[in-house]
């Protein structure tokens, strides 16, 4: 039997272990951990939209009048009109025939590999990608070759080697900023040899959805290539502030998912105040506010980065909101935040497995909501914790 207690001390002692904590209040630019006020530099909700007063009253009005739970799994009676209203939104919105919905991004992820592809298919993976596909390639059961992070040459040449064999499907999967590191997939690059090899592309934007594009439509917008992406994931949990995520695809892809992928058909779907509230991000998302929260957002971006890389920190290729600053080892990555959190800025050190060893990061996150002078004094505290504490 495994000992428990020996695993967690073992995690302990390696500054490996993992553990809750409570933030008090919404997912503003301050929250209250410990009892104190701190600046939150940690949370996806990039937009400052999970609060905002018009997804609000449409998840209220739509709860009163559905009720807070849908009762069953889609197939069986947990189809409301507000899932069917969002996914024609979004469809609509990704310049797509169809769109279904999934419970979290991870329950897309896995199911939609899952629901897709079989041991005769083959799968091209970033080895940056996000865990939730690395779990989806190995239930998909798909022979799957992971490419360098990026490398569109590398993946090229993989490619070639192994057509002489090829029988089933071919996909390429890649997030669209990459969660961990912040920079984006050469999409356009993607679609270039996907075209050419007759695969397909599959794109996870669960952080690029609502932030890049004119009008927020993601990192195929912003790479000015989305009507050339085949399948495309998003998270309706970050920047558009609510929970789920969608496959945006053709009509045949959907119907092959509500008939295959085990992660929609055995689940109980979204409450229907939460698709609502979803319909009324993706409005916000695609109109001038959101435009306006988007500038905002690149601003604060540029403001912190910027800082951050004067002081000298390594920001692994950052080029979007999700700003990592590489300090390597588990132990000082730990009492690096553990010191800004006692100085009042709450963000997250990275350790593996999430990274890889040697790889931990300090991950923060920008949102539209921060105020200058907040992240002036963050980027401040940032560079003084890492004089203190790098190795
Ligand atoms: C790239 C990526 N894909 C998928 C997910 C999972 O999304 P969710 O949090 O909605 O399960 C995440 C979440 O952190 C992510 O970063």
């Amino acid at each position: 039997m495994i000992d428990w207690h020996l695993q967690l001390e073992g995690l302990s002692q390696s500054g490996m272990l993992r553990s809750l904590r409570i933030v008090e209040g919404g997912q503003g630019p301050k929250v209250r951990v410990n009892g104190r006020e701190v600046l939150l530099l940690c949370s996806n909700n990039y937009l400052g939209i999970a609060d905002h007063p018009a997804l609000i009253e449409k998840m209220v009005a739509a709860t009163r009048e559905f009720g807070t739970g849908s009762g069953a799994s889609r197939l069986i009676s947990g189809t409301m009109p507000p899932h069917t209203a969002l996914e024609e939104r979004i469809a609509e919105f990704k310049g797509t025939p169809a769109a279904l919905l999934f419970n979290s991004g991870y329950a897309a992820n896995i199911g939609i590999l899952q629901g897709l592809l079989g041991p005769d298919d083959v799968i091209f993976s970033d080895e940056l990608n996000h865990a939730s596909i690395i779990d989806g390639c190995r239930l998909a059961r798909a022979r799957t070759l992971v490419y360098p992070h990026c490398d569109t040459s590398a993946l090229a040449e993989l490619m070639a080697r192994e057509r002489a064999d090829r029988k089933g499907r071919w996909l390429i999967v890649t997030d669209g900023v990459f969660s961990m590191d912040g920079d984006m997939a050469p999409l356009a690059e993607l679609c270039d040899l996907k075209e050419a090899q007759d695969a397909l592309l599959m794109v996870d934007d669960a952080h690029g959805t609502g932030v890049l594009g004119a009008r927020g439509r993601g990192t195929g917008e912003h790479c000015h290539c989305l009507e050339r992406i085949d399948l495309h994931m998003g998270t309706l949990g970050k920047a558009l502030g609510c929970a789920g995520a969608y496959l945006a695809a053709e009509r045949v892809v959907i119907d092959t998912l509500i008939n295959h992928s085990r992660s929609f058909i055995f689940s109980t779907s979204l409450p229907p105040g939460v698709a609502a509230a979803a319909m009324a991000a993706v409005d916000l998302v695609d109109s001038d506010e959101g435009r306006q929260l988007r500038e905002r957002l690149a601003q604060n971006r540029r403001q912190l980065a910027g800082a951050l890389t004067a002081g000298g920190m390594d920001l692994l290729g950052s080029t979007t909101q999700i700003i990592p600053v590489l300090t390597r080892e588990p132990a000082p990555t730990m009492q690096m935040t553990g010191r800004l959190l006692e100085d009042g800025i709450f963000l997250q050190g990275i350790r593996p497995p999430t990274v890889r060893p040697g790889r931990c990061r300090l991950r923060a996150t920008v949102m539209a909501s921060h105020d200058a002078a907040d992240l002036a004094h963050a980027a401040d505290q940032i560079l003084a914790v890492y004089r203190e504490f790098a190795p």
